[in-house]
């Protein structure tokens, strides 16, 4: 199924050498498109580096190699945890960080999974946002449905006073009480902490109190006692086993030596096992049904004022590293702008989504500025595709140059091309730098933004002038450095510099 067809690069003649380029257009906008990218790009070609925590289903990747195998723990049952405890207090904004943050608490989903997306966050993507991407990931790579995903949660930047994570000691009317805050009476609260404590542990290591020392061994060294005896897959197997008394019966939040913290087991019963016996019956088609419903709206839960968006889908046609720069290449998809028309082809490495493993094709082009004219758009068509058209600000206007932009890790410097012959002023032009940096006593980053102005320079190529600007974070960034060109309030253009490890 050639879905979806990835384009590469709308180049211009500018004679910058490298692969020199400007002008990153973003399909629908920043944001959008590089949390689709994180959601669907999963394998292969191009592929996002966020979904290979969780795959296998069974991976640790706090640790690696025999420790991670050994350790008993399991990433993508974290990231669901870590969804959970934002969801029930006060909604997800990240805020669980403060609450959480110790460096020595290396076994922690919290700490975990913190250290893992902290490389992501910039400007466009808040740790909030993915902290849901995580919950989504997990249940659907896992054997899920796939939940809806709709991203603009914004990170808090102080703890929340309505703290309250449930603890197996707690009872259980408190405990419904703190999911009741968050708009789930006591049947989906039992039905979504069935589906929660599908895949995962309680380990011996952080909750002693629950699961004994026995749990501990050379192959299990943080003593992780499953939920169900299948630990790494997102399916009713936990409510069977806890209904038949079979396998992990339930867990050990049903079968603790210590009563007190039997608390999945006063829960289920606290309505006769009525519902526990519903979720058992279902079809594993409905139960996948209903468990995505409810960690939909989990996810979903956000401090009031906080607007989401639209639901992010796979894209049929992305346009992506769209931008104005020096040419090479072409050819069986038609793509045209202006009066310009060309048929393209694919490269021969492809990519996988994680939306039923269907394929990804790149497809490079690049157009002579000449034959664009005044073209303010491009549209992409073939065979059995919707023909689609895409903005790109029009030929002429100032625009970044990639080539002579750069991070540090501490500051970022960039260069502006403006035609020459455009009459424009740079002074009018300014540049926004938004920066995710460390704050105390949490791993997720915090944004600090500034405005630069930029300096002309007598560099003169191919008809373009240049201007430059740089920004000194005067501290380690955490991830991409976004810039936003600006002209009396109007965006011109966008780039990121230095995504590191989180490889944009
Ligand atoms: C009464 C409510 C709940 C209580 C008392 C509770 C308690 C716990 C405890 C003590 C653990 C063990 C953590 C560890 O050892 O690392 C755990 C794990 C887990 N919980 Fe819950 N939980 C509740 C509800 C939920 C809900 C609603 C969800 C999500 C939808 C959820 C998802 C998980 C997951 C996925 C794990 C496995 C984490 C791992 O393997 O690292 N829990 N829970
Ligand atoms: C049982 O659990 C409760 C609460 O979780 C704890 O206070 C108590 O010390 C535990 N008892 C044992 C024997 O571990
Ligand atoms: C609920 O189901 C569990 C597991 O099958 C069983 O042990 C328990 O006795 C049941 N409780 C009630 C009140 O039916
Ligand atoms: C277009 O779809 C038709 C019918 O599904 C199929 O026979 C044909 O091979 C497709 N063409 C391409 C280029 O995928
Ligand atoms: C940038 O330019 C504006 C207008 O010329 C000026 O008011 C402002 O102080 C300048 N900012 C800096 C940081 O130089
Ligand atoms: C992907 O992430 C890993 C660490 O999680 C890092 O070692 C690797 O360089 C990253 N790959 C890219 C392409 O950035």
């Amino acid at each position: 199924m050639p879905l979806r067809s990835s384009i590469l690069l709308l180049l211009l003649p500018l004679l910058l050498g490298g692969n020199g380029g400007g002008a990153m257009f973003f399909y629908p906008s920043p944001q959008a498109a590089l949390l689709e990218h994180l959601l669907i790009d999963h394998g292969g070609a191009r592929a996002a580096n966020f979904s290979a925590a969780v795959s296998p289903c069974t991976n640790y990747v706090t640790e690696v190699g025999e420790p991670s195998r050994n350790s008993g723990r399991t990433t993508a049952a974290q990231w669901l945890r870590v969804a959970e405890a934002g969801a029930i207090t006060g909604g997800i904004d990240a805020s669980i960080g403060f609450e959480t943050a110790r460096a020595e608490n290396k076994g922690s989903a919290f700490d975990g999974s913190f250290t893992f997306w902290r490389p992501f966050v910039n400007e466009y993507v808040s740790m909030s946002d993915l902290i849901a991407l995580g919950t989504v990931m997990s249940v659907h790579l896992c054997g899920g449905k796939a939940i809806p995903y709709r991203p603009g949660r914004i990170d808090a930047l102080h703890a929340d006073p309505t703290t309250g994570v449930p603890e197996p000691e707690t009872g259980v009317d408190e405990t419904l009480e703190e999911f009741g805050r968050a708009g789930f009476n006591k049947q989906d609260f039992i039905a979504l902490t069935a589906c929660g404590h599908s895949l995962g542990s309680v380990h011996h290591g952080g909750f002693p109190e629950v699961v004994g020392p026995g749990a501990v061994t050379p192959t299990n060294t943080n003593g992780g006692s499953n939920f169900d005896s299948t630990r790494g897959a997102f399916d009713p197997l936990v409510v069977h086993e806890y209904i038949d008394s079979t396998g992990s019966r339930g867990g050990p939040l049903v079968t603790s030596f210590n009563e007190t913290a039997r608390s999945d087991l006063r829960l289920y019963e606290s309505d006769g096992n009525q519902t526990m016996r519903s979720l058992y019956d279902m079809t594993t088609e409905a139960f996948q049904d209903t468990c995505a419903e409810l960690l939909g709206r989990m996810i979903d839960t956000v401090p009031s004022g906080v607007q989401l968006r639209d639901t992010i889908t796979p894209m049929a046609i992305k346009p992506i590293n769209v931008l104005w720069g020096a040419p090479t290449i072409p050819k069986v998809v038609t793509l045209s702008s202006g009066n310009f028309v060309t048929s393209l082809r694919p490269e021969p490495e492809k990519g996988c989504t994680a939306y039923g493993m269907s394929n990804t094709y790149f497809y490079p082009f690049s157009i002579p500025s000449s034959a664009i004219g005044d073209a303010t758009s491009f549209a992409v068509s073939g065979d059995n595709m919707t023909a689609q058209t895409f903005p790109i600000s029009r030929a002429g206007r100032p625009f970044f140059v990639p080539s002579m932009s750069s991070a540090t890790g501490i500051s970022a410097s960039f260069t502006v091309a403006s035609a020459a012959d455009s009459g424009l002023e740079e002074e009018v032009l300014v540049v926004q730098v938004a920066a995710p940096i460390e704050q105390p006593l949490t791993l997720a980053p915090k944004i600090v933004t500034a405005t630069v102005n930029l300096t002309t320079t007598d560099d003169t190529r191919s008809g373009f002038r240049f201007c430059k600007g740089s920004y000194d974070v005067h501290q380690q960034v955490t991830g991409a450095i976004s810039l936003t060109l600006t002209q009396a309030g109007e965006t011109l253009d966008h780039l990121l510099l230095g995504a590191g490890v989180a490889g944009w």
